[in-house]
């Protein structure tokens, strides 16, 4: 038997705007400042070739776009990718991954608006992740008024998926919203209207559930 109890995996999923990268970076402080190490990364993305396919998806050349299906295949190779690299070995360690959108970004980004059929993406996702499924998933649910705001006033140029209408992210929110009451098991439904600090102490509150599982004492 290992002394050091298993890694958990922590997903953190929710509109454009809605927090997670700043929720994400704060969570990692807080298991660092708890003697854990963690290992904070983001999807797409996380490794070298997860990172390139990133670009891909986010910035196609000019006049070209990716159909539903090529899109959804992209961003799973980025995923398994991501996770033979870096999620995997870091749980093996026994590390925390903290991850700023996962698999629930797929289903919800790849499905709507005519995309792929969930069924198809659920299966992709299950060949894709095997065991790696989440210990917990973090959904920030926020007005869409206010993550509007907070959107508009983060720096640096809107990408392809910021810069679609305003029912493109009502559509975003309902869906996310939507998987979080359906697997209440693993998700669980973050105020993210709050300040950065009751939303990071919100979460927190959950995440000590997980270390409470395995008889740990916290601060
Ligand atoms: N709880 C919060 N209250 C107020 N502003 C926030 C909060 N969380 C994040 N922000 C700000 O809103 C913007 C978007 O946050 P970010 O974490 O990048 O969202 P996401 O990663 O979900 O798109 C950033 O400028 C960030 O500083
Ligand atoms: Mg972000």
């Amino acid at each position: 038997m290992s002394e050091r109890p298993a890694g958990h995996f922590i997903t953190l999923e929710g509109g454009e705007g809605t927090g997670k990268s700043t929720l994400a970076k704060a969570l990692a402080r807080k298991l660092e400042a708890a003697g854990i190490q963690a290992v904070l990364t983001r999807e797409p993305g996380g490794t070298p070739l997860a990172e390139a396919a990133r670009h891909l998806l986010l910035h196609p050349p000019e006049g070209e776009a990716w159909s539903p299906l090529s899109e959804a295949l992209l961003v799973n190779a980025a995923r398994r990718d991501h996770l033979e690299k870096l999620i995997r070995p870091a749980l093996a360690r026994g590390d925390w991954v903290i991850c700023d959108r996962f698999a629930d970004s797929t289903r919800v980004y790849q499905s709507i608006d005519g995309g792929v059929a969930l069924n198809t993406l659920l299966s992709i996702e299950r060949e894709v992740l095997g065991d790696t499924i989440p210990s917990m998933t973090l959904v920030l649910d926020v007005s869409l008024d206010v993550a509007r705001e907070r959107r508009a006033v983060r720096a640096g140029a809107l990408d392809a998926f910021e810069r679609r209408p305003d029912a493109f992210h009502e559509a975003v929110q309902a869906a996310f919203l939507a998987i979080a009451k359906a697997e209440p098991g693993r998700c669980r439904l973050i105020d993210a209207g709050q300040t950065a600090e009751e939303v990071a102490e919100a979460s927190w509150a959950h995440i000590r559930s997980l270390m409470d599982d395995q008889g740990k004492v916290l601060p």
